[in-house]
């Protein structure tokens, strides 16, 4: 190639990532790794100094940042250890501790004292005290052409021996985990804290304003947060539960502002998001937009609809499903929109274009056939992927998520796995028992004939078990109803009753269970370990790939997948535009509430008490206007995991609570578009509002640090 060319290409390649990396602002950063993410943020105003945003020796951000019950973010905001996080992240404990005498669900709950704070077993903390790059000592002894059994047990002994000899406190855990698909490891030196109560929660007309309708949806006016506080054993210490522990004393713990952000200003989102793969080739895009995702939505909506025509048609029915139908409706929509996006972001096609120039670098280089032919390889890997992961979504969504009688079949197949004694033990029987709770037998039965039809039509041949061949799904129904202990609460007691051997015999009557240790015996032994052996394929030469593109472009700035860790990102107060002719503002207001309310719908019903308040305009500090702030939207890349991340402004307060994404944006786990992704957070003053005039909160107000209480 001659100079011109080649200065045509360099420029290209330089053009070509710095799009294919967006703008720099739209990442996720490692908070050790971010001093280039800090003079970013300095020029767009960021006043607090470097070491606040990550300092292992001293107290920093991150240290009053936790993953919240290993799947959220939440954030310290008092020296007495209470956190904040979402609603829908706290929801289980709320809803654990309802009665029908104190529904906190419905009515919200408010500790006034820290006695009046409520346990919740199994729920856990945990704090990011230290990051360290264990690249070299994780890959040490690796070697390029080393065959991939050999390499993973050299990396698992290396992360042992790294966690061996990794200084930390004895209270302190050491997790390595990897990034890049392998081409680089860091340590986290973590604490953990199991004594984790209840302290506050909204009732949810506030706390899930707008429930399914709204998710993922812009303009928000959802007050989706909820309290906790962490307590600890000796000496401000790690401990389980004990009624002597005491309010954690934290090294760190944000400053509240009352000052709220305007358009344009800077935001910093800091916590846990769990998956993205940014890296991904077009062609593993297509096959999410155009095969996995259409299948899993068709099985939702199937799913849904059921589920939507009982809860139409009766008050008690609602009430059982409305959880189970969030559940599903979440990612069923965002999978929709996911595959919008990647539409109208072109970005199947972008990426096609970034293929092509890595293609061009590649052949002007000493690299070896099968370097060169990677992208062959990777496309090779992904359609051997392919069928065992389509199998393996059939099975998770038809055969298990949306289909209570096989769940349960299965639950009952592994518990006889597991048993050792006479009988199973009451922690199994009271698992299988309570997949009862919550549940309706039309409803179920009607799941498992449309689920069961569809995974005789979507399973790919090999992987459907032969007893679902000449299976009828409405005879199999019908006989299980009359039959089965899948179906009956009571059938089941009675069989969990028996001596074990009397059970296995029983069972074996029983062609519902029969069914499920099919599918079950299918998955175990051939869907996952296709899945797994292909995907750790796909694992291999993604991590070629990226490394191909690090060594061909050191001057681009390659960030890390989401994976779990914590992450600081940051951006701007921005609307967008989501279609032709349509512009969003990035605030939404208390007046915007009470539009959108509709007396006795559960989805927009409020309290008598709010409308109240609203109509008496008792907005204290937190209005702005003569109105009060609700939601507003920014440019921070953030995803799953990052649900309760605080949201600081240029001098690191806490001005904001992150709950959701803009649904035209929800590709951004696979594609940033900075035009239409955006993040959607609650202002603190909704939350202090919601806290101080609906809660009347008051010792919650004065805990929590803001300059207008001091
Ligand atoms: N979409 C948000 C997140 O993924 C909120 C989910 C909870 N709310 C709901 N209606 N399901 O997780
Ligand atoms: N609601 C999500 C969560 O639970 C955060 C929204 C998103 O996916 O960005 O983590």
């Amino acid at each position: 190639m001659n100079f011109r060319k080649k200065i045509f290409f360099f420029l290209l390649i330089v053009l070509g990532f710095a799009n294919l990396s967006h703008a720099q602002e739209n990442r996720m950063w490692i908070p050790s790794e971010a001093n280039f993410a800090y003079s970013l943020m300095v020029e767009s105003g960021a006043r607090f100094s470097k070491n606040d945003l990550y300092d292992p020796a001293k107290p920093s951000f991150n240290d009053a940042i936790v993953q919240f019950n290993g799947g959220c973010t939440g954030e310290v905001i008092s020296p007495y250890g209470l956190i904040l996080t979402n609603h829908h992240c706290g929801y289980s404990a709320i809803q654990a501790h309802s009665t029908l005498e104190h529904n906190y669900v419905a009515d919200g709950f408010w500790a006034k004292s820290f006695d009046e704070e409520l346990p919740n077993p199994g729920m856990y903390v945990t704090f990011v005290r230290k990051i360290i790059d264990v690249t070299d000592s994780v890959l040490e002894g690796v070697t390029n052409d080393m065959p991939e059994k050999e390499r993973q047990s050299r990396v698992d002994a290396n992360i042992q021996k790294v966690k061996k000899n990794m200084s930390r406190k004895p209270w302190q855990d050491v997790e390595v985990k990897s990034f890049f698909y392998g081409n680089k490891y860091y340590a986290f030196v973590e604490e953990t804290f199991k004594d984790i109560r209840l302290v506050g929660a909204p009732p949810s007309a506030i706390g899930k304003f707008g429930a399914d309708t709204d998710n993922w949806m812009w303009p928000r006016h959802s007050g989706d947060f909820s309290l906790f506080r962490i307590y600890a054993g000796k000496n401000n210490r790690p401990a389980e539960y004990s009624p002597d522990n005491k309010p954690y004393r934290p090294e760190k713990y944000l400053k509240v502002s009352l000052n709220g952000v305007k358009k344009g200003d800077l935001i910093i989102v800091y916590g846990f998001p769990g998956k993205t793969q940014e890296y991904l080739p077009s062609f593993r895009i297509r096959q999410i937009v155009e095969k996995v995702n259409p299948l899993r939505i068709a099985i939702r909506d199937k799913a849904l609809e059921i589920l939507g025509k009982y809860m139409r048609s009766n008050d008690t029915l609602k009430l059982k499903y409305t959880a189970k139908f969030a559940r599903v409706a979440n990612y069923w929509k965002k999978w929709k929109g996911e595959n919008v996006g990647i539409s109208r972001a072109h970005a199947i096609e972008n990426k096609q274009y970034l293929e092509k120039l890595f293609r061009t670098q590649m052949q002007n280089k000493n690299y070896s056939a099968s370097d060169k032919a990677i992208l062959d390889s990777l496309r090779n890997a992904y359609e051997q992927l392919l069928p065992a992961e389509l199998a393996r979504n059939v099975f998770i969504e038809a055969g298990y998520l949306n289909n209570p009688w096989m769940q349960r079949g299965f639950l009952l197949s592994i518990a006889l796995q597991k048993v050792s004694d006479e009988k199973l033990s009451e922690e199994q029987r009271r698992r299988i028992l309570s997949s009862f709770k919550d549940s309706d037998k039309r409803v179920e039965k009607e799941l498992f004939i449309a689920m069961t039809k569809m995974l005789k039509e979507n399973m790919p041949e090999a992987y459907l078990p032969g007893i679902f061949k000449n299976l009828i799904p409405e005879q199999t129904a019908d006989w299980m109803m009359q039959n089965s202990a899948l179906t009956d609460r009571k059938r089941m007691e009675k069989l969990l009753d028996l001596k074990l051997s009397d059970l296995q015999s029983a069972i074996k009557n029983d062609s519902g269970v029969s069914l499920a240790q099919a599918l079950l015996f299918e998955y175990n032994g051939k869907i996952n370990p296709d899945y797994q052996s292909a995907q750790a394929d796909v694992n291999r030469l993604m991590r070629k790939y990226l490394k191909l593109q690090m060594e061909l472009n050191p001057v681009a700035r390659f960030n890390p997948d989401a994976n779990g860790t914590l992450r600081v990102t940051f951006g701007k107060v921005e609307g967008y535009d989501p279609r032709d002719g349509v512009h969003y503002e990035p605030f939404t207001t208390i007046d915007g509430v009470i539009e959108k309310y509709i007396p006795g719908d559960y989805e927009f019903d409020l309290p008598e008490s709010y409308i109240n308040i609203y109509k008496k305009k008792d907005f204290g500090p937190y209005a702005l206007k003569g109105t009060v702030l609700v939601n507003f939207l920014g440019t921070a890349h953030t995803t799953g995991g990052n649900s309760g991340s605080p949201a600081l402004n240029a001098s690191g307060e806490l001005v904001g609570l992150n709950f959701d994404r803009v649904w035209e944006g929800t590709m951004s786990d696979l594609f940033y578009d900075p035009k239409i992704c955006r993040n959607i957070m609650v202002d603190m003053r909704y939350i202090l509002f919601i806290i101080d005039k609906l809660g009347k909160a008051r010792n919650l107000i004065y805990e929590i640090n803001s300059p207008k209480n001091n």
